[in-house]
């Protein structure tokens, strides 16, 4: 694992987004993996200044995300599918088609076999973003998961649930389920990238990095990987 510790969420931030525009020139037909939650959206926002200034070109990229809560539709305001159009999506050229997010509604066992077999028609992952959840959770492959997964239906922990709820009205409205990519399919990507930031990150950090190999905390898989790549601030590297 290779650790950049940076002094501000901005300076985190504007090193992920170069990463990634770098990535899209290098090679316009790439095929990025993407994340959700709080921690990038500031380099979604970059992204799609850089796009405006700059003229990055997006419109050979393809994209997959991965997760997606179950019992939304794409059309609803909390869905993954929603956040990654408002927050990425609309202020790229790339053509909606072209990026994919976990169904969380209709057949769901065949949802997540269709997924795995987009990602492999798709030539795999070339860059995968992460985050990390407080309890080491990577995409919602909550502690626990098998390192075998490939996507699957996954419950979602009680502190998940009440960390999420953040964006919802009240907790209870949170859904309870999600499609996730597994660790499986998160390991077969070339490349991963993970940013972290703020010291109720620290914990989980230290465990992914220093803590052993574990179904426990999800994320502690990453120490297999062959590149990876973690982006922190110094409030989330103060346990290492
Ligand atoms: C959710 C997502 C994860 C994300 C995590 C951390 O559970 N499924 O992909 O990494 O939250 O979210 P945040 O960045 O808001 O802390």
């Amino acid at each position: 694992m290779q650790i950049n510790i940076f002094q501000s969420s901005k300076a985190l931030h504007q090193a992920i987004a170069n990463k990634i525009i770098q990535s899209v020139k290098t090679k316009p037909g790439s095929v990025l993996g993407l994340s959700t939650g709080s921690s990038p959206v500031e380099t979604y926002t970059l992204l799609g200044r850089d796009h405006k200034e700059n003229g990055t070109d997006y419109h050979r990229i393809v994209t997959f995300n991965l997760d997606e809560y179950v019992g939304l539709k794409g059309s609803h305001q909390q869905s993954y599918r929603y956040f990654m159009n408002i927050h990425l999506f609309n202020q790229l050229n790339i053509p909606l088609e072209q990026t994919h997010v976990p169904i969380g509604v209709g057949d769901l066992e065949s949802n997540c076999e269709e997924y795995e077999r987009q990602i492999q028609a798709a030539g795999g992952i070339d860059l995968q973003l992460l985050g990390i959840g407080i309890n080491g959770h990577i995409g919602f492959n909550e502690p626990g998961t098998s390192f075998e997964s490939s996507t699957h239906v996954a419950p979602l922990l009680k502190e998940t649930i009440e960390a999420n709820g953040r964006f919802f009205e009240t907790t209870e409205e949170v859904p309870t389920k999600a499609v996730t990519m597994g660790i499986k399919t998160i390991m077969e990507t070339r490349e991963i990238i993970l940013l972290a930031y703020g010291s109720h990150k620290a914990a989980a950090v230290r465990d992914m990095v220093n803590g052993p190999v574990t179904e426990a905390v999800p994320a502690s898989i990453l120490q297999k990987h062959a590149h990876v790549t973690l982006y922190l601030d110094e409030e989330a590297a103060a346990l290492l």
